[in-house]
């Protein structure tokens, strides 16, 4: 019988954790990997009978603002140039690197069971995420520059390392699919905490309790069982107005979040920029897809020349980089 390894079960447990489409408490519905599948079916694909897209294409739709309604996802893959190691890369993936953290197994560092009893690897994993250790890179500014140009619909992320928001892009054009180091909740009362309650007892490596009841408390990182952020809900919405779909630095391995890949109509382009091929772009690919295999960097410089706005960009990133420059003294 085959063996599930420590990425493969996570993967499929991942598909049950968080559940099919949108937020509500997740644990224990079963239906949810065969929802997500046939989700998929629903928006399928269109015919193949029309001329392969390129990475020029999806720049002339972008440059002539042919396309106003930008929608992206992005995993981990984004953050791996600012330094964070994505979770599944063999090798140099945080999965494969948990040995630091005392945990039986991979996945038990974002589960709620596991935490309750050991909380010290996941707050471990939170002092390392600590805002100012990191900083956006070249990815997050061009989706700045984006939105500064009135073309960014919504940027959906699975990171938790906030680094969208440090580059500028406003929290309503976010939506921080598996949470956020912003608040944190208690696990015993649920009242609600801002992030200032809880960075300095992290830092000092000790676990942050609540000043009420004294019960652990919880940044809001979405765990296993955990509903997601209401605010995914805003999918509903933002995938069918759409018109162009750009996806990058991601497995497309958890649910819900992957099958938002297929929730734009058939005939809006999908941009796909990754080291891997994965997902509905290796299983199920439409006409419309541009697939950049490769470096993400790499390609979005590429695409960034293509649109002409590679002085723009750099001017941005020098800008905010000068004013992070100044925060951090
Ligand atoms: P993964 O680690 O599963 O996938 C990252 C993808 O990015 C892989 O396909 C890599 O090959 C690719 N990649 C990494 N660095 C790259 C680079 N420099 N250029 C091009 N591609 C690169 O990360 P996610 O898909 O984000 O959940 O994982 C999804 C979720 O799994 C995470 O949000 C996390 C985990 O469970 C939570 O934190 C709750
Ligand atoms: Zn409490």
């Amino acid at each position: 019988m085959a063996q599930w390894g420590p990425v493969a079960r996570w993967g499929r447990r991942a598909l049950s954790a968080l559940g099919p489409w949108g937020p509500g408490s997740i644990t224990g519905r079963r239906r949810s990997i065969s929802l997500s599948v046939g989700a998929s079916g629903i928006f399928g694909s269109r015919g193949n009978s029309e001329k392969k897209f390129s990475l020029q294409d999806v720049a002339e739709l972008i440059r002539t603002r042919a396309c106003q309604r930008v929608v992206v996802m992005v995993g981990a893959g984004i953050s791996t140039p600012s330094g964070i190691p994505d979770f599944r890369s063999p090798g140099s993936g945080l999965y494969s690197n948990l040995q630091q953290y005392n945990i039986p197994y991979p996945e038990a560092i974002f589960e709620l069971e596991f935490f309750s009893h050991n909380p010290k690897p996941f707050f471990t994993l939170a002092k390392e995420l600590y805002p100012g250790n990191y900083r956006p890179n070249i990815i997050h500014y061009f989706f700045r520059l984006l939105h500064d140009k009135g073309l960014l619909l919504r940027l959906y992320t699975q990171n938790i390392d906030g680094l969208e928001r440090v580059s500028g892009i406003p929290v309503s054009k976010l939506v921080e699919a598996h949470g956020t180091f912003a608040s944190a909740t208690c696990t015993v009362c649920r009242r609600s905490f801002p992030e200032e309650d809880f960075w300095a007892d992290v830092m000092m490596d000790r676990v942050p309790c609540c000043p009420v009841c004294v019960g652990i408390m919880k940044p809001d990182i979405v765990f296993f069982g955990e509903p997601l952020p209401e605010r995914f809900l805003l999918h509903v919405l933002d995938f069918p107005m759409a018109d162009l779909l750009l996806i990058l630095g991601t497995s497309l391995k958890v649910e819900p979040f992957a099958s938002l890949s297929e929730a734009v109509g058939g005939s809006v382009p999908r941009l796909f920029i990754n080291r891997d091929l994965v997902g509905s772009f290796a299983w199920r690919p439409r006409s419309r897809d541009v697939v950049q295999l490769g470096d993400v960097v790499h390609s979005v410089q590429r695409l960034v020349e293509l649109l002409g706005w590679t002085e723009e960009l750099q001017d941005l990133i020098q800008r905010e980089t000068g004013k992070l420059d100044g925060r951090d003294k």
